[in-house]
């Protein structure tokens, strides 16, 4: 059965302040999402008509985060009454009046919790007719939760907070998640009987169920055994344990859908990332952002993707990459830096200790060694010297260059832009370019070599070069006797 819940709650008002942080808690990102994000996620899979997140601490930034993720959220702001309770309340006092049907609550720092286990949620609600189902897990440590206090048939009966809670109640270790569902009607009504007079001093959302059960009305727990799909973040361990576990799922959902992950505990995979099948991630690669990587690449070791898109059949290995684009069978690295607006062709070639950034490099072209390309259209087929310089910045503005179709840098060329490279040119080793060069030419832009005969034994006489200058000579000489005067290899500047 299909039960359409009204809306989604997402409680995300509190401080956070076991973080210490100046960033609000629910902002923190794991898997590349804010905590609120993954919780946004799975109140959406709901297919619920309203998705609402509750906001206080740090608003703008809550809001601005909630509005750039999801533009057809319902916020609402919790006044200066504390509690889960009040946060509800505050909650429905923003959506339509007459909403009836299912509410399910749920909260901005409880990232795994998943739309499959609130789409469940509300199906066990509905089918069961229950004014209240609340998500409960038995805990080998349930220090800190709410209790879940059951009658002598089994039926839940209350919630007690683990500060107003008996010495008996404390040993209890089903616990309360703090995620429900629950009949709008009876939970508006049961909201306004709700005080605060407990060890807080808050309205409690635990309340409710007792209410609920005092006014007849039947309240059942959907136990949950996956436990860390209830765990919340309250400081940066917690953190970094589910930000760990989150990690492993992904990886794991990659390995069942075909890509081969050698080492998923140095394996950083952001949630929404893309990975082709018969692709291998080996270890200590991160591939974050909006990351999509084809079939049949191999990707790493020690290779971290941003943004990045990776052909089918591309080898990617000890590279960074922020918004690229590395086509198919193309080769990046090792030591490899494309920066934003890199975009290399099939089969192109973009090597060691090489920068890129808004290059575009054609198929099957190469910059194999040692360059800087920045800011360049490097035609298809064309091969880069080692060393090469595209010298894009004059202290003032940025320039492109071009070098066109199967052309030939030479190594160790500054290409001083703007400068076009045409189809079918080749440029000298050592240049430094200044000019354009045509179709068919080769430019040399350097000084011509010259050799000056006798130099070291005028100025450097007596030492070992000159010694080894004279007997090389003399095996010269022996060699050929017929020759008396070594010719001369002396050349002039022109
Ligand atoms: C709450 C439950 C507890 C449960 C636990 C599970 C109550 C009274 N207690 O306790 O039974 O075991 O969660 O984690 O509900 N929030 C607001 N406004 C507020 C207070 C909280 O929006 O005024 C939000 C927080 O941002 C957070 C969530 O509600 O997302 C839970 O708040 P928290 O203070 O952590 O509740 P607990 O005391 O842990
Ligand atoms: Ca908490």
């Amino acid at each position: 059965m299909n039960a359409r819940p009204a809306a989604v709650i997402v409680l995300a008002a509190g401080e956070g302040t076991r973080m210490k942080s100046a960033t609000p808690k629910v902002l923190h990102p794991i898997g590349g999402t804010a905590l609120l994000g993954h919780a946004i996620r799975a109140a959406r899979a709901t297919d619920a008509e309203h998705v609402e997140v509750v906001v206080r601490h740090e608003r703008e930034r809550v809001v601005e985060f909630c509005r750039e993720f999801d533009a057809d959220l319902v916020i609402a702001d919790q006044d200066d009454v504390k509690g889960t309770g009040r946060a509800v309340e505050c909650g429905l006092d923003a959506l339509p009046a007459g909403l009836a049907g299912t509410v399910l609550v749920t909260y901005g720092d409880v990232p795994l919790l998943t739309g499959e286990t609130l789409v469940a949620l509300a199906n066990d609600h509905v089918a069961s007719g229950s004014a209240v189902s609340v998500v409960t897990s038995h805990v080998p440590d349930p220090t800190g939760y709410g209790r879940v206090v059951r009658d002598a048939s089994g039926h839940v009966e209350r919630i007690v907070e683990q500060k107003d809670a008996s010495e008996a109640e404390r040993a209890i270790r089903e616990i309360n998640s703090g995620i429900y569902a629950f009949e709008a009607d009876l939970l508006r009504e049961a909201l306004g009987r709700v005080g605060t007079d407990n060890a807080q001093g808050e309205k409690y959302l635990t309340d409710v169920v007792q209410i609920a059960r005092e006014s007849g009305r039947d309240v059942r727990a959907h136990v949950v055994d996956d436990l860390w799909q209830t765990e919340g973040v309250n400081d940066r361990v917690q953190l970094s344990a589910l930000g760990r576990e989150l990690n492993r799922r992904t990886c794991e959902r990659h390995m069942r859908e075909g890509v081969t992950i050698v080492d998923p505990d140095t394996t950083w995979i952001d949630v929404d990332v893309t990975i082709g099948r018969d692709t291998t991630v080996l270890p200590g690669t991160q591939l974050l952002g909006a990351t999509t990587i084809g079939s049949d690449a191999v990707i790493g070791p020690e290779v971290t993707l941003t943004d990045t898109e990776v052909g089918d059949g591309a080898y990617v290995q000890r590279a960074v990459a922020n918004l690229a684009l590395i086509g198919p069978g193309a080769l990046v690295g090792p030591y490899s830096y494309l920066r934003p607006g890199t975009r290399l062709g099939a089969k192109g070639k973009i090597g060691g200790f090489v920068e890129t950034k808004n290059a575009d490099i054609g198929e099957g072209a190469k910059v194999p060694h040692l360059s800087y390309a920045g800011d360049v259209t490097i035609g298809e087929g064309a091969n880069i010297g080692a060393g090469t310089i595209f010298a894009n910045y004059d202290g003032l503005a940025k320039h492109h260059s071009t070098v066109g179709r199967a052309s030939f840098v030479g190594s160790q060329t500054v290409v001083v832009s703007p400068v076009d490279i045409a189809d079918g040119a080749y440029v000298g080793a050592g240049s430094v370019l200044t000019d354009d060069v045509e179709p068919g030419q080769i430019a040399v832009a350097r000084a011509r070599q010259r050799n000056m005969d006798r130099w070291v034994d005028r100025s450097r006489p007596g030492t070992a070069t000159a010694r080894a200058a004279a007997e090389a000579r003399e095996r010269a000489a022996s060699a050929e006797p017929e020759t008396t005067e070594p010719a001369s290899t002396e050349s002039e500047d022109r």
